[in-house]
């Protein structure tokens, strides 16, 4: 199937996955200009497992607050609109495909979304380039595109499965040799269907190409790293397949973070452990990254510095 046929057949399907109503409609309310707590407390209580969700997921270590949250105007007033917004949408998203997507290997696709979404967080926090929050959204989202490739052109997912395997290339790589609409480009339609932000369409959509003009470019350039690092983590570090796909600019902007990147990987591996943990019930397994805890220790983990 061509590409312009695929995109036909893109539009046409009807069954595309839906962002769940009340993150839906969350987005939106964070679009318009007139909100106020209580319209957004209104909304998100309707859905009482997310309200749970959210408040557990305030009050665990990942946001590291002082003091105890009990409501949700409280976690709002604390975390701020943005910030609520992605929390909402992330646990929802990842309830609502987790577990959904046949013999796709949802955990492994998750564990790399989850430490992308973190790694982007962390880059855009020591460079001081775009906001931590909506990073961590974009980083999460970004192939969201691979679980409609699989669900909806299987054939072409096989290809570009055996392609990886046969040549040891990345799943970008595959798709280029196969020829396909790839899953960024789907991923980017997804996302103009969910009317996510215009920053988040464009990353979604960019995030192997830096150099194409998005709304965001730092965004963009900041979730395209940390795509890239935390593949090399969850894999093998030394796997420089990855690394070279590293676009320069990127490469130049997020050289002070790369750099330095011995100081925050260990936190930032336990970090996406806990993460992996809370949204999925289970263990991430960043190899051979130590964690500070084991640095502390002074274990060896014989590990190369990229
Ligand atoms: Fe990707
Ligand atoms: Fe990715």
């Amino acid at each position: 199937m061509d590409k312009s046929a695929a995109y036909k057949k893109l539009e046409r399907i009807r069954d595309l996955p839906t962002l769940p109503e009340i993150a839906m409609k969350v987005n939106r309310m964070l679009q318009e200009e007139e909100i106020t707590i209580e319209r957004l407390c209104e909304t998100i209580e309707k859905d009482q497992a997310i309200v749970s969700r959210l408040l557990k997921l305030v009050n665990s270590a990942f946001f590291g607050l002082r003091s105890r949250v009990n409501t949700l105007s409280e976690a709002i007033a604390m975390l701020g609109f943005n910030s609520v917004r992605n929390v909402v949408v992330s646990v929802s998203v990842i309830e609502a495909f987790a577990g959904k997507t046949g013999d796709f290997d949802v955990k492994g696709y998750w564990k790399h979304s989850i430490a992308t979404a973190l790694t982007a967080k962390k880059l855009s926090e020591l460079i001081h380039i775009g906001n931590p929050e909506t990073c961590f959204l974009s980083g999460l989202l970004h192939d969201i595109g691979k679980i409609v490739l699989y669900q909806h052109f299987k054939e072409q997912f096989q290809d570009i499965m055996g392609l990886m395997s046969q040549q040891n290339i990345s799943f970008m790589a595959a798709e280029k040799e196969a020829d396909v609409l790839n899953h960024a480009r789907i991923g980017g339609y997804l996302a103009e269907r969910w009317q996510l932000p215009r920053a988040l369409i464009d990353t979604i959509k960019f995030h192997h190409q830096c150099s194409n003009a998005s709304s965001d470019q730092d965004m963009l350039m900041v979730v395209h790293t940390a795509d890239i690092l935390s593949n090399a983590f969850l894999a093998e570090i030394k796997d420089r397949k990855y690394i070279s796909e590293l676009d320069q600019s990127a490469a130049v902007k997020m050289k002070t973070a790369i750099r330095s990147m011995q100081d925050w990987l260990p936190g930032l591996a336990e970090e996406i452990t806990s993460a992996c943990r809370f949204f999925m019930g289970e263990e991430s397994s960043i190899s051979g990254v130590q964690s500070s805890k084991q640095k502390d220790e002074g274990k060896e983990t014989g590990e190369e510095d990229l």
